[in-house]
């Protein structure tokens, strides 16, 4: 979704401003844009703005041919949300006076009714969008103040962006450029992140880290209402109430923020590559080696979070809801704990009645999901309105970003560390919150003791040593499918309809690979209960529609088999997804997948799904890691 990168210092802003958007590109955009102050000889400056539709090189030429100099500068990938994705509505936005320039990520709710004040005294709007306002109020503020006497200044910049604030609804973080003081930055943030680096006489702010890659490690992350100027001399940071902030910073860890394809042709093929990496940091991190006595998973959970627990709520949207699903199972089978998953975005509206002693829990990779985190926020000030202690909130946060707006807003968090994740359709991630799952599941069944659905102790420290071996499996079965799915791929060429099977365990994985087959290869797809085919999607059926089928043993297993054999006799082409052997000689075509226990095996189905839906849409040529229409985090509600 947007992104947002500013740069003040000594040296040109644009080629930094460039690259920063450039790794950004992942989050997904539609146009794109950059304004530079350069300083002319009266000491004021001058405001240079170049924007494009389309992919950032058209920016990057337009760029090439006509420069944007100077050393202070905000750039803008736009992902559209009012207006369409034209140059017009390209950010930054500026003033009447095209001395004020603004890029903004979120959405200023009450737009309209500000657009309409403005209107009435005279200001003409260029393009559709909410940003626009922001520039034209500054605007009006700076004369106002300016008016009453206020020479230019930096501080006068902000004082006018913080006398603005107050006037926008809506979730936002905002950068402001000035001709008039071409040594000024400020920037701004409410419910949505912004980071600023540390650099040499420098500082680059953005709306993530892969933006400050090569740039700083030293960063520090805007906390929500805050406000900065920035000048080549140092930071002033303010809250929501003009008080200022003194924070010390913090430093990236590692490479994490770093994007590096390798040698891979997608980084989403590199992505599903590094899966047995993230099982094997999982296993690291989360099974102790403990023998028959020690703990069975550890986890960085206080007893508070877990103690005399009675149910619990998942909240999360898309594929993090896919592994939600998994994680519910697991949580009523394996430790019998009544569990419920909410898709974000209908929960906010329709909450179900309050239960008490109950872990509300947001699953989400990016940790900036608009409505997962509304959701939760929704959640915790309902729970915090009730005087019974019972109802108290207790929130924790599954997600690949434990720096994120998530991470500042529960009380605790499974980091699943896989490692920056750039294909926009999550694959790593998704494994890494079924690991979280597992190891909450298995952290809850041990601290209830005893058998559970039939699981006894020994049998859940037996599951735990199964989950040691699931780095190697997955290594096999990826470098398996990788092959035959690359096999697989032209015969979809003609294909507008696929039906994924799957039930118990494995129905969210059915639904998973249906959603990772639409994201990419823009082939309508479905995924059901296998059960439920019966009654009505089996009308769909045909020589033309192919089903993939999840048969693996356990529980389902002979139902799955009947279930494909019903499609069978409609004359859809069956591709199973299962283990070798005289019963999945039904299908025309086997992705083997190895016997495991069956609340293990969503781990290892999700593989073809992945590796079958990338193929397809490399071989039609589509752009695998930047979807049409979609981001890598989705800011908006
Ligand atoms: C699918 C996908 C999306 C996200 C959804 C929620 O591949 O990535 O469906 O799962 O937008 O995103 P997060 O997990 O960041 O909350």
């Amino acid at each position: 979704m947007c992104g947002i990168v500013a740069l003040i210092g000594s040296r040109e802003a644009a080629p930094q401003l460039l690259e920063g958007l450039r790794q950004l590109e992942y989050r997904g955009y539609d146009s794109a844009g950059i304004a530079t102050i350069e300083r002319t000889a009266t000491g004021s400056g001058q405001l240079h703005c170049l924007r494009a539709e389309g992919k950032l090189i058209n920016l990057t030429n337009r760029h090439a041919a006509q420069g944007a100099p100077g050393q202070c500068g905000i750039g803008h990938t736009r992902w559209a949300t009012h207006g369409k994705p034209e140059e017009r509505n390209a950010h930054p936005h500026l003033d009447g006076s095209g001395l004020l320039a603004v890029v903004q990520n979120g959405i200023i709710e009450n737009h309209r009714s500000l657009r309409e004040e403005l209107q009435a005294v005279g200001v003409d709007f260029r393009s559709d969008t909410d940003t626009e306002v922001i520039p034209h109020l500054v605007s009006r503020r700076l004369a106002e103040l300016r008016a009453g006497g206020a020479l230019a200044s930096g501080t006068l910049l902000l004082q006018a962006v913080q006398d603005v604030l107050p006037l926008l609804q809506g979730a936002y973080a905002l950068a402001v450029v000035w001709a008039q003081v071409p040594g000024a930055l400020v920037v701004a943030r409410r419910a949505a992140p912004l980071l600023i680096g540390l650099g040499e006489g420098e500082f680059l702010c953005a709306s993530d880290t892969p933006a400050l890659a090569g740039f700083t490690r030293t960063i520090l992350p805007m906390e929500d209402g805050e406000v900065a100027l920035l000048t080549p001399l140092g930071i002033e940071l303010y809250d929501a109430a003009g008080t200022r902030v003194q924070r010390t910073p913090t430093l990236l860890s590692g490479t994490e923020h770093v994007a590096d394809k390798r040698s891979f042709r997608h980084f989403m093929l590199k992505e599903i590559h590094e899966q047995p990496e993230t099982a094997a940091l999982w296993v690291a991190r989360h099974l102790p080696v403990g023998g028959a006595t020690g703990p069975l998973v550890a986890l960085p959970l206080d007893d508070a979070l877990l103690d005399g627990l009675e149910r619990v709520q998942l909240l999360a949207c898309g594929t993090s809801r896919h592994a939600a699903q998994v994680g519910a199972y697991l949580l009523e089978q394996l430790a019998g704990m009544p569990t419920d998953v909410f898709f974000a975005s209908e929960f906010r509206y329709g909450p179900p009645p309050l239960s008490p002693h109950t872990l509300t829990v947001g699953v989400t990779q990016s940790g900036e999901t608009a409505d997962t985190l509304a959701a939760l926020a929704m959640e915790q000030e309902r729970r915090r309105a009730m005087a019974d202690p019972a109802y108290a909130p207790r929130l924790l946060g599954i997600t690949n970003r434990p720096e994120s707006s998530l991470g500042r807003l529960v009380d605790a968090v499974l980091d699943i560390g896989a490692g920056i994740e750039v294909g926009v359709a999550a694959t790593k991630t998704f494994l890494g919150q079924l690991l979280a799952f597992y190891g909450l599941a298995l952290a809850l069944a041990e601290r209830r003791g005893g058998s559970i659905n039939g699981r006894s102790p020994e049998a859940l420290r037996q599951l735990v040593d199964q989950l040691r071996l699931l780095p190697e499996q997955l290594r096999a079965l990826v470098a398996d499918h990788d092959r035959r799915c690359e096999g697989l791929a032209h015969r979809f060429v003609d294909t507008r309809d696929v039906i994924f099977l799957g039930r118990g365990i494995n129905y969210p994985i059915a639904l998973e690979g249906a959603l990772k087959l639409k994201e990419i290869s823009y082939i309508h797809a479905e995924g059901y209960p296998a059960g439920e085919m019966k009654h009505g999607p089996i009308a769909l059926l045909d020589a033309q529609v192919p089903v993939v089928s999840i048969a693996m043993p356990g529980s389902v297993f002979e139902k799955v088999l009947s279930n494909a054999q019903e499609a069978k006799a409609r004359d859809a082409q069956l591709i199973g997804v299962g283990p070798e052997g005289p019963d999945t000689e039904v299908f025309d075509v086997l992705l083997p997948v190895p016997a495991v226990d069956e609340l293990l095996s969503p781990l290892l189905t999700v593989i073809p799904m992945q590796l079958l839906s990338y193929h397809i849409a490399a071989h039609r040529g589509l752009d695998v890691d930047q979807p049409r229409n979609l981001a890598k985090s989705v800011t908006v509600e």
